[in-house]
């Protein structure tokens, strides 16, 4: 990665998923950053990557978010934060909708705690860490589904709607950031489709030929990144680099 400075951290959120633990090891093979901070429900052990420090957080819970927040503070301060968590369906039997008969209160609540709550608290919490000269990035996944004019084939109700509430909280963080840091950016970003255990139960229904391997949807959306202007704050970007519409 060639646009930021060599004098800050990386951190990761969600780095035990498919794709946070392949932005994981992409960060530390790039040795842009003076470490990377992978951070998860579980903590994880980085064996055949240097400069890679574990912590704990889980995004449901703020004082969580707060502990690891001061933990990755520890390290300086941060050129790149990534919120790689997410969830589509889980063990407790979530299930993406596909009827609005299938609508559950707590369903839809648990989706927008784990999409949208939680990447904004972290926001919250981490925004204070990024590096107050230079460049510096601030980005969750989002997903192209989560476009409510891209929306063509209806169903995945909660997931859908807790991401287009996400790409609403990074438009409204970028347009504060752009006050308080006008060298830092906040975006959006769409890995594709990717092999995964969120995707797993729905890869039937992918094309052949374009889902993508973790690794191959990190080095994506690290190119992304890297290739953002001033002016692309707060907008939503494919692995291709395209904006994906509000
Ligand atoms: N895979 C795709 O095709 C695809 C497409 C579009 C967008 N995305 C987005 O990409 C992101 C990463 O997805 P993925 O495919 O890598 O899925 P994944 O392998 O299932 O990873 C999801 C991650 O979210 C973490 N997470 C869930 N609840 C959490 C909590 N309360 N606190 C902390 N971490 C929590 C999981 O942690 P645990 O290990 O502790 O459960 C895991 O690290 C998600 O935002 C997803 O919506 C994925």
């Amino acid at each position: 990665m060639t646009s930021f400075e060599r004098d800050g951290c990386a951190i990761v959120v969600g780095a035990s998923g498919g794709i946070g633990g392949a932005l994981v090891g992409a960060l530390s093979a790039s040795g842009t950053f003076t470490s990377v901070i992978a951070l998860s429900r579980r903590r994880a052990v980085w064996p055949h990557d240097e400069g890679v420090v574990s912590g704990l957080i889980d995004i449901a819970d703020e004082e969580s978010i707060a502990a690891a927040a001061r933990f990755a503070g520890e390290s300086g301060p941060a050129r790149l934060v990534l919120v790689a968590s997410g969830v589509l369906h889980d063990s407790t039997g979530q299930q993406p909708e596909k009827s609005y008969r299938a609508l559950d209160a707590d369903a839809m609540l648990h989706a927008f705690r784990i999409n949208t709550v939680g990447p904004a608290l972290v926001a919250k919490h981490f925004l204070p860490l990024l590096a107050r000269r230079g460049r510096s990035v601030f980005a969750a996944l989002s997903a192209r589904v989560g476009s409510i004019g891209d929306n063509r084939l209806g169903g995945w109700y909660s997931y859908r709607a807790s991401k287009a509430a996400l790409n609403m909280i990074v438009r409204t963080l970028a347009i504060e950031l752009a006050r308080q840091n006008p060298d830092a950016l906040c975006v959006g970003l769409h890995p594709g489709t990717v092999d995964t255990a969120l995707s797993r139960p729905f890869q039937g229904a992918v094309p052949a030929g374009t889902l993508f391997s973790p690794g191959f949807a990190a080095q994506r959306l690290l190119a992304v990144v890297d290739a953002l202007a001033p002016e692309s704050t707060g907008g939503v970007f494919a692995w291709d680099g395209e904006r994906v519409a509000a």
